[in-house]
């Protein structure tokens, strides 16, 4: 792809949020549709494919890495993705400055880093403060959905949602079943497919 076609792309897809600015869903997409947000986006392909079914609602993606939000934002379409925006973002706790309250109806997490070592849990984007934050973005009623091959992970994110009676577990805390026909495969769920791990499936609504 020729440069200048990455350069009207970013102007197109790519979200820059200024220190002390709060993410307007309204003024970022021109329309009043419900906001859905993805942390690590990775190469993109779920946003772009939950854009394309679901014209309806706004997308925004948050990817730490800035080569792979270059890559997201050279597969999206201008035309047919109209409804996402990407960021380059480190998201941690302190995120609930980035949003309105009660802003968003939807939060994805696909396989986020598990940090395996107990040394390195530490750095898990899952801890008390960052549910805080997650409970303050979303709407009541409003779903965070995880997905991770680590089941060992999965036990520390579902023991801490369940620590907070802000969020109701649903299905039981996690399943391995595939959620539906509409599911998307994301990258990382293919690799770790192939290595031989199954994903887990995790959906925590927010009740108060
Ligand atoms: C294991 S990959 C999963 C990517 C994608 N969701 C998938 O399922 O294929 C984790 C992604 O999260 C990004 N990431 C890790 N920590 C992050 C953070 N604190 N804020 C934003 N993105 C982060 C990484 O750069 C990476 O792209």
């Amino acid at each position: 792809m020729k440069m200048v076609d990455l350069e009207n792309k970013e102007t197109v897809f790519l979200l820059k949020i200024i220190e002390d600015t709060i993410v307007d869903n309204e003024q970022i997409f021109n329309n009043e549709n419900p906001l859905c947000w993805e942390i690590g986006s990775g190469k993109g392909e779920f946003i772009r494919e939950m854009s394309l079914r679901y014209p309806q609602l706004n997308f925004i993606g948050f990817e730490l890495k800035p080569k792979r939000v270059n890559f997201i934002i050279r597969n999206l379409d201008v035309e047919k993705n109209q409804n996402v925006k990407i960021c380059q973002f480190f998201v941690d706790a302190s995120v609930k400055k980035v949003f309105k309250a009660e802003s968003i109806e939807k939060i994805f997490i696909n396989h986020p880093d598990p940090w395996p070592k107990r040394r390195h849990h530490k750095n898990r984007l899952f801890n008390a403060a960052f549910l805080d934050s997650l409970a303050y973005v979303l709407k009541k009623g409003g779903e965070v959905k995880v997905a991770t091959d680590h089941k060992e992970y999965a036990d520390w994110i579902i023991k801490h949602f369940k620590q907070d009676n802000r969020w109701l577990a649903l299905h039981e805390g996690y399943s391995t079943m595939v959620p539906g026909e509409n599911h998307i495969v994301t990258y990382f769920e293919t690799i770790k497919r192939k290595e031989g791990f199954e994903p887990i499936f995790m959906s925590f609504r927010k009740v108060l």
